[in-house]
């Protein structure tokens, strides 16, 4: 990849960049924000560590959306950040403005681009973004279930003691509290996680997932998680970058899967350098589709609220 441009020099723009940088997956990282001198401040300050890491990849900072010119992908995590307290949709209306803004300058100045949507609340936000730019689903989709997924497979290392290299978890869903994680098709090196940790327990690391970010925020106080959700997104552009066909959760526009459309939400994706190539169905058992059906009937009450704000 020649280029990604992150909109948001904030925590989590800051992380993907210097992961970015760090592992080369693009010639150059600029970082853009609204900010006075700041993109300029983060974008020095990660090319000072390649002496370190090792690496050239260009580093750079701009107020000037005319910086997207040439980017294979646009990193969208600007946005006004909850507070303690707060739950992802109440920055809605904050950040719809923002979404709009950035999309209409990526599609002035980097119509070939995908796009990630990070910023929250994710999933009506990624609607949003495929809807103002018309670029559709397979080139604007949404960072949530990566980063939940890891959170569950962090717990499931701490609880069994296991390399969390051999966890591998699935969280579908919207990115809140009616976020679906899937134990069932959670395992530890192939062996259903059901064998090491029982019910009761597999129960409270689920919940322990749903309220993760809010669990960070309150610890933190002052910021929001962005180690892990940088590491998530870097994730995805290292998928894409390398056409993997790596299958991730990712924000999707439904187009009829799951027996929903005109909504965006976690599914499991196949992500390839073209971005979505496709969505994976699961068969999903009464209890999983009834947590399902829940998370689309939240996303869907915030869609609402959305084309309120939009009136
Ligand atoms: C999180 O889950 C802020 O949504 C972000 O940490």
């Amino acid at each position: 990849m020649k280029k990604i441009t992150i909109v948001g020099a904030g925590r989590v723009g800051e992380t993907v960049a210097q992961i970015l940088a760090e592992e080369e997956l693009c010639r150059e990282v600029a970082l853009l924000d609204v900010r006075e001198d700041v993109p300029e401040g983060v974008a020095l300050d990660i090319f000072q560590t390649s002496p370190f890491f090792h690496f050239d990849t260009r580093v750079t900072g701009s107020n000037d959306p005319a910086v997207m010119v040439g980017s294979d992908i646009i990193v969208v995590t600007a946005g006004f950040p909850r507070k303690p307290g707060m739950s992802r949709s109440d920055v809605l209306e904050a950040n719809l403005g923002i979404i709009d803004e950035v999309c209409d300058n990526a599609v002035k100045f980097a119509p070939d681009a995908m796009m990630i949507v990070v910023s929250n609340p994710v999933d009506v936000l990624t609607y949003r973004a495929a809807e103002r730019t018309g670029w559709g689903r397979q080139r604007v989709f949404g960072q949530a279930g990566v980063l939940d997924s890891s959170r569950m497979a962090g717990f499931i290392a701490t609880e069994t003691g296991f390399s969390s290299r051999d966890i591998t978890t699935i969280v579908l869903g919207g990115h809140g509290d009616t976020m679906v994680p899937l134990p069932r098709y959670c395992t530890i090196n192939g062996i259903p996680v059901s064998h090491f940790i029982d019910a009761e327990r597999l129960e409270q690391i689920i919940e322990r997932t749903r309220s993760g970010g809010a669990e960070i925020l309150a610890l933190r106080k002052t910021s929001s998680a962005y180690d892990a959700p940088g590491a998530a997104v870097a994730a995805m552009i290292d998928a894409i970058s390398h056409n993997r066909r790596r299958i991730m959760p990712c924000v999707a526009l439904l187009e009829g899967e799951y027996g929903e459309s005109d909504i965006a939400m976690g599914v499991p994706c196949i992500l390839c350098e073209d971005g979505i190539e496709g969505v994976v169905e699961l068969d999903l058992d009464e209890k999983e589709r009834r947590m399902f059906d829940e998370s689309v009937a939240y996303i869907r009450g915030d869609l609402g609220k959305m084309k309120e704000i939009l009136k």
